[in-house]
């Protein structure tokens, strides 16, 4: 080995002499923490669990965001309404367009429907439920959103879960059962039943936009189904909230 070798070697490996150096110790760079003031407007990023200590700061955060294309469209960013410590959360597809105009969650003909529903089986919007969707804004022409535009709004969403932290989500047919979930399953085939999704309890149900496109109430039909459905849920809200059907509330 020549000497100018034998050099190379020990500065490359002799990392104990470099330690003992005289002179400041360089320190690594520092990871930059996330820019809580970024995240609006980049989908790509993601959104941590606990970014928000309160449904205002993630208010806020969603009136500014940019995150996906809705944004460029949208009137009013639609982020959700009701009782923040709700037992029971309905989630659904996205803004409509009265919903875009007045940046509340289901006021249009679904949503009056719902509160229909609701009051059918005496549950009080104001005071035990908390609305809001998979998107914030709203997709043009009512279309569904796409895959891109629920993933860019999720941690939104997922934010929304753990802040209002409900006994109970109601998934208002197969857009909000996918973009909560990730299950394909047809609306029909998986509607009343409950199941377990990340240590929650939630049911699928028909979308009232659905109901209201089949006004029949045979046995059978869409609303009859969903009147079973509904009462389903009144019970068990009524046993996790450990009070008796009769009572009232
Ligand atoms: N449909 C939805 O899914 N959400 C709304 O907010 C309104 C209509």
């Amino acid at each position: 080995m020549s000497g100018s070798e034998q050099s190379e070697q020990i500065s490359l490996f002799d990392l104990g002499g470099l330690a003992a150096a005289p002179g400041p110790v360089p320190t690594p760079p520092a990871m930059p923490p996330i820019a809580l003031d970024r995240l609006p407007t980049d989908g790509r990023l993601p959104i941590p669990p606990g970014t928000y200590d309160n449904l205002e700061a993630l208010f806020d955060h969603c009136r500014q965001c940019q995150r996906c294309g809705l944004a460029a469209g949208r009137t009013n960013v639609v982020v959700g309404r009701g009782l923040p410590t709700a037992p029971l959360m309905i989630i659904g597809e996205g803004p409509g367009q009265t919903e875009d105009e007045t940046g509340l969650p289901f006021v249009g003909k679904s949503g009056q429907l719902l509160e229909k529903i609701l009051e059918s089986v005496r549950i009080d919007l104001a005071n035990e439920v908390y609305i809001c969707n998979v998107v914030r804004c709203r997709p043009p022409g009512n279309r569904a959103p796409t895959p891109e535009e629920i993933a860019a709004c999720r941690p939104y969403l997922m934010e929304q879960i753990r802040l209002v932290n409900p006994k109970i989500i109601l998934l208002t047919g197969a857009t909000a059962v996918r973009g909560v979930t990730g299950r394909k399953d047809g609306i029909t085939k998986i509607r009343g039943q409950w199941m377990d999704w990340d240590g929650r309890l939630c049911m699928p149900i028909f979308h009232p936009a659905y109901l209201l496109r089949n006004q029949s109430r045979e046995k059978g039909s869409p609303k009859w189904l969903m009147w079973q459905d509904i009462q389903g849920v009144r019970s068990k809200l009524d046993e996790l909230l450990g009070r008796s059907s009769s009572e009232e509330f």
